[in-house]
């Protein structure tokens, strides 16, 4: 890639998360369309996933979300205004194979995708697309227990031949699975698991769907590479660097422990193979990885071509039991309260040069050139009378952002494809099913108790961005 082209700024979205939509036009539930909105447990259930399949937990933000299925026309006209020239959406896996396992794809769900590449393409916006961001076919989940069974691997490179070869010639930039470290922490969500937290097998089962997923990344990759070499295809991270909490070598050496647990997927991912700390880390935790004839051959041969990464903030790790006690939101991921850090209300830090380091992190591990594909804050947001939303704290949060990325790019030597506003239209909270903790450039008229008409009114950080992103120049 040269250092030539065009910066992505832009925005992210996922299936799950904004279309609602849910049984239209063929599409049939998928893994997060079970589960229920905060007040009815949503983090219960994600943790203890087992009677998900057979309970009525009441209320499903997902069904309708934002109604993004009927309103994209109205919404990228809107973000067209902003001037991004990116937006990541995902592919919902079961409105291409309803029940994941079809002869041939539902013709309505592919025909939806390519109106709306088409329609980002119109307004000079390089659709971003990843092929799973956390949905499973429920029925794959019933009959084969999702992605602890290697059948899945077949069925989910059949679902990216598909939408590979029907949207090659719309879409550039691919992410084969949303976050795909997620899977460890909260494995309902990353990765359709119905595996409780205190399972005595949890290890064993995560790390080994984890490995299908990984052989499932490594197919979609050489699909794409047999399909068109202008194709680029990412992995994606939950990223965010852990930090020691003291300069006590312990403490020094255990955030080098957790950033390496934190890395081993994307080792395999980006490098081809387990990492020698991967396959000790397996020994210790008693896991063996399954590995059948062909896997080495596959991980090595079908690496990917950049790294796709969410931030929200760096992490903290103490070997101190004191320190231990004192915990805040890591975005699933455990974290340390860091005191030099502000914290938002739903308890996660904020750390602009966080992502400096985590950038220098990546960019020197792996070598290839890196994409943030999610950053932003998740907020309540108050609309005035007159019908505006000051975000002053967004603005804040996201230039605070975009000065440490460009420091990353332009001082540190970083390559970088992009920085991309998560959730730029509020969006339902894939942690708790909340739509009231609001990430978007453009507030969404809908609440925690399902009331409000949708309609759409941009935020005062909306016309922030659109003015950044006009004046910032890297790569130029
Ligand atoms: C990432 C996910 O983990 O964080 C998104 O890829 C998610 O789907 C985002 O929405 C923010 O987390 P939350 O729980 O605040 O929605």
């Amino acid at each position: 890639m040269s250092e030539k082209r065009e910066f992505l700024w832009g925005g992210a979205l996922a299936a799950n998360q904004c279309e609602g939509a849910y049984l239209e036009d063929g599409r049939l539930p998928s893994s997060c369309d079970l589960l229920p909105d905060a007040a009815h447990g949503r983090w219960d259930v994600m943790y203890h996933p087992c009677k998900i399949l057979e309970t009525d937990y009441g209320f499903y933000p997902s069904h309708e979300a934002i109604d993004f299925y009927h309103s994209y026309k109205e919404d990228l006209k809107l973000l067209a205004e902003s001037g991004i020239k990116a937006l990541r959406l995902s592919i919902s896996w079961t409105r291409i194979y309803p029940n994941g396992e079809e002869e041939t794809p539902n013709e309505k769900g592919l025909q939806f995708y390519e109106d709306l590449f088409k329609e980002c393409l119109k307004y000079g916006m390089e659709p971003v697309v990843t092929l799973c961001h956390f949905d499973v076919p429920v029925n794959l989940i019933k009959k084969y227990g999702s992605w602890t069974n290697r059948i899945m691997i077949d069925l989910y490179a059949k679902y990216a031949r598909t939408v590979l070869e029907r949207y090659k010639d719309l879409v550039k930039y691919w992410l084969t699975f949303n976050e795909i470290n997620m899977i460890t922490h909260i494995p309902y969500l990353g990765g359709g698991l119905l595996v409780d937290k205190d399972d005595k097998n949890f290890n064993s089962i995560v790390y080994n769907a984890a490995h299908n997923q990984l052989l499932a990344s490594a197919k979609a990759v050489e699909i794409a590479k047999e399909i068109s070499s202008d194709l680029k295809m990412g992995c994606m991270m939950a990223a965010g660097s852990f930090y020691p909490y003291s300069c006590n070598p312990n403490d020094v050496m255990e955030a080098v422990t957790c950033n390496n647990k934190n890395y081993i997927f994307i080792d395999v991912q980006m490098n081809g193979e387990y990492s020698g700390f991967a396959k000790n880390h397996f020994k210790k935790l008693g896991v063996e990885i399954k590995m059948e004839e062909g896997d080495i051959e596959l991980l090595k041969n079908n690496t990917c071509d950049y790294l796709g990464f969410s931030y929200y903030s760096s992490r903290l790790i103490s070997t101190d039991p004191e320190h231990l006690k004192n915990v805040a939101d890591g975005n699933a991921i455990t974290t340390l309260r860091n005191p030099y850090l502000q914290i938002t209300k739903w308890g996660r830090q904020i750390d602009p040069v966080g992502l400096r380091v985590t950038m220098n992190d990546l960019y020197s591990r792996y070598h290839k050139p890196l994409f943030i594909v999610e950053n932003g804050l998740g907020v309540e947001d108050k609309m005035d009378e007159k019908g505006e939303i000051h975000d002053d704290y967004r603005i804040e949060y996201i230039d605070q952002h975009i000065t440490q990325l460009k420091k990353a790019i332009l001082e540190d030597g970083v390559e970088c494809i992009g920085y991309l506003v998560w959730g730029i239209i509020d969006i339902i909270s894939a942690g708790g099913g909340e739509i009231d903790k609001r990430y978007g450039l453009v507030y969404v008229d809908k609440h925690n108790d399902g009331s409000g008409d949708l309609k759409r009114y941009v935020k005062d950080s909306f016309h922030w961005y659109k003015n950044k992103i006009q004046e910032e120049k890297i790569y130029e």
